[in-house]
């Protein structure tokens, strides 16, 4: 009775206080969680919100009202160790938490997605910072030995900064949120899949895009790919104008029309078995404009799946059709700087190893010690796909990523679909899903319709040409989880530029794997021009 007076007067003092006074005056109280308001701002609608942390920014005018919460949480007593997460609430709320991911090594709050994404669409969002300040590529913070670092960015800041997010949901608004969703791309991949095996109830629907999930073997596979072309001064290293202007106009002559369109997009790169002795040199030929041996060795290497010496699988490689974008991933001038890190910092605990000097041994170790439990191989999702939760996952990669190959999506997905099959009687389609974008690069950008709502997109000026269901991912997933409507098709849209200020260049279907897009006749800028089969 009297928790129920409470109740009914603390409703009512909430909806007499103003906003910015309940935000302002905004504490956690109780003990059900281990985490402290440190700051609170409100910011009123269209007012400025400029935000910078090492590892994402923003910086905009034009946000409905929302209240800005801090939090310090600690995740280990012992250690006194800390995570920060921020909770941003919308004045106007749909009534969901999101929850989002960061990327590479980073750490720092994703206030890019939690401004673009959960405030601009109305949801309680919530990003931690995973426990440590960095950018991206630089993974120096973990050690060597920093054990607890590695354990919050590897998983136990993002649960703990869900659950005490939730918490601040639910006293701030008086009220629980009725469903929880997640969005995160890369290392905010990884975190979501992590999230689906080892706390399956803290969201009802997944949405993961190229997810950096087997870290023991991505590395060492970045690594591999780099040394093939390195050093620069060698004959086997491949300029990026090469790639651009001699490689990939090859691979196009010899695969576009596949999929029924020539339009410079594969469509189904596993279908393109392009030859690059097709590119040897002629005596006396100008070598920039086609390929010595070593290139043409390299090549092969680079798109071939990599195993290690005793043809244990490492990672599938690259695949057609992305070679003008990278070099900006792993073939560029200057090596990718995440793997060489791994091992630094993480696995040898040696400062001074260099990359050059990766061996079976040293990928054996990084398997074997899978610092801070951060990889996710078990292909077992019964906890949150199971009868007893029915979550859901979705997950998008593009064809032409220049960082995690496209395969290891596959490979994760195949290999989940396997285990399932064998060991359960779920349809793995009642829950998991895969959707391959054509042309698309790491996460977002490339040359094909690339934008339905991905992680980052929209900060990045692509934004979903529309919050429904068939054009935004998010909104997809949403229709299954309360709707039970499961998506079969997406529609993306490339804007000229990849950039949403300078108009729609053309729309195309995503199809939902194993399903490949086709051409099947009409104005290509249209998606109706296409099927998925
Ligand atoms: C709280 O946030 C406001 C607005 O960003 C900032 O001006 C102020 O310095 C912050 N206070 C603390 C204690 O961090
Ligand atoms: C915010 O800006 C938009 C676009 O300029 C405008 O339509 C809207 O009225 C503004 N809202 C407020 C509260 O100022
Ligand atoms: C917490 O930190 C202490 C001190 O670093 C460490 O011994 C302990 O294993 C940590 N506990 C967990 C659960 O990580
Ligand atoms: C834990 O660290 C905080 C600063 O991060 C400090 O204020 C506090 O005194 C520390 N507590 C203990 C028990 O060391
Ligand atoms: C390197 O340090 C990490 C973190 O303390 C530890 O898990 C790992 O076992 C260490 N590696 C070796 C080879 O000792
Ligand atoms: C490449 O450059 C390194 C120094 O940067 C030099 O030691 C090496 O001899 C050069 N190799 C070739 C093939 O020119
Ligand atoms: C070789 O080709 C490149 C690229 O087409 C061009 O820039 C360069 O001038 C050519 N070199 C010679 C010697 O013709
Ligand atoms: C592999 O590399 C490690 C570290 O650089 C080195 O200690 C070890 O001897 C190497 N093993 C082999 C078989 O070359
Ligand atoms: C590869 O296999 C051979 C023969 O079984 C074994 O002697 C060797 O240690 C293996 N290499 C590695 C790196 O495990
Ligand atoms: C998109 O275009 C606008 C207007 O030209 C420009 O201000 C903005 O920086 C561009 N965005 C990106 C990501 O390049």
């Amino acid at each position: 009775m009297l928790a129920l007076i409470a109740l009914l007067l603390f409703s009512f003092s909430q909806s007499a206080t103003s906003s910015p006074t309940r935000c302002g005056s905004f504490a956690l109280r109780g003990s059900a969680v281990n985490a402290i308001v440190t700051n609170t701002t409100f910011y009123r609608a269209n007012d400025t919100v400029a935000i910078t942390n090492p590892f994402s920014s923003i910086d905009v005018n034009n946000l409905p009202a929302f209240c800005r919460v801090e939090l310090s949480i600690t995740t280990n007593t012992t250690a006194n160790s800390t995570a920060h997460a921020d909770v941003w609430l919308p004045e106007s709320w749909n009534g969901r938490f999101l929850g989002f991911g960061n990327g590479g090594f980073g750490g720092g709050v994703n206030v890019a997605d939690l401004g673009f994404v959960a405030v601009t669409e109305g949801f309680a969002g919530m990003s931690t910072d995973t426990g440590h300040l960095s950018e991206a590529v630089d993974g120096s913070w973990a050690g060597p030995h920093n054990d607890n670092a590695i354990v919050d960015w590897s998983w136990r800041a993002l649960h703990l900064s869900v659950v005490a997010g939730k918490e601040v949901v639910r006293q701030y608004y008086g009220k629980p949120h009725h469903k929880a969703y997640y969005l995160g791309c890369s290392t905010g991949g990884r975190q979501g899949l992590k999230e689906a095996q080892r706390f399956p109830d803290d969201f009802d629907g997944i949405v993961v895009g190229s997810p950096a999930n087997w870290m023991a073997h991505l590395q060492p596979w970045s690594i591999h790919v780099s040394l093939e072309i390195m050093p620069v001064n060698s004959s086997r290293f491949i300029p990026a104008a090469t790639w651009a202007e001699v490689i990939h106009p090859e691979v196009l002559k010899q695969c576009d029309i596949l999929d029924g369109l020539a339009d410079g997009i594969l469509n189904d790169p596993r279908k393109c078995s392009s030859r690059p002795e097709t590119l040897a040199c002629r005596p006396g030929q100008n070598t920039s404009t086609c390929l010595n041996l070593d290139q043409i060795h390299a090549i092969h290497q680079i798109f071939s799946t990599y195993f290690e010496t005793n043809q244990t699988f490492i990672f599938n490689g690259y695949y057609p059709g992305g070679e003008v974008g990278y070099p900006q991933g792993l073939v560029g001038a200057v090596p990718f700087p995440i793997p060489q890190d791994y091992y630094r910092f993480f696995v040898i605990n040696d400062t001074t190893w260099t990359m050059d000097l990766l061996n079976d041994t040293i990928i054996r170790l990084g398997d074997s010690i899978d610092p801070g439990t951060m990889d996710v191989i078990d292909p077992d999702l019964t906890a949150f796909i199971g009868p007893s939760r029915k979550g859901k996952i979705l997950q998008y990669v593009g064809w032409a990523d220049e960082l995690i190959s496209v395969g290891n999506s596959i490979h994760f997905y195949e290999t989940v679909h396997a285990f399932m099959q064998a060991n359960t009687h779920l349809n793995i389609d009642d829950s998991y899903r895969l959707f391959t974008v054509p042309g698309m690069t790491h996460c977002l950008g490339g040359f094909g319709a690339n934008a339905f709502g991905g992680s980052g997109q929209a900060a990045a000026d692509m934004p979903s040409s529309s919050f429904d269901a068939q054009h935004d991912i998010l909104s997809a997933m949403i229709e299954w989880v309360e709707k039970d409507v499961a998506p079969e098709i997406l529609t993306a849209i490339y804007w000229n530029n990849n950039n949403v200020s300078q108009g729609v260049g053309f729309t195309r279907p995503l199809c939902k794997y194993p399903q490949m897009l086709v051409f099947t006749g009409g104005e290509p800028s249209r998606a109706t021009s296409f099927r998925c089969m």
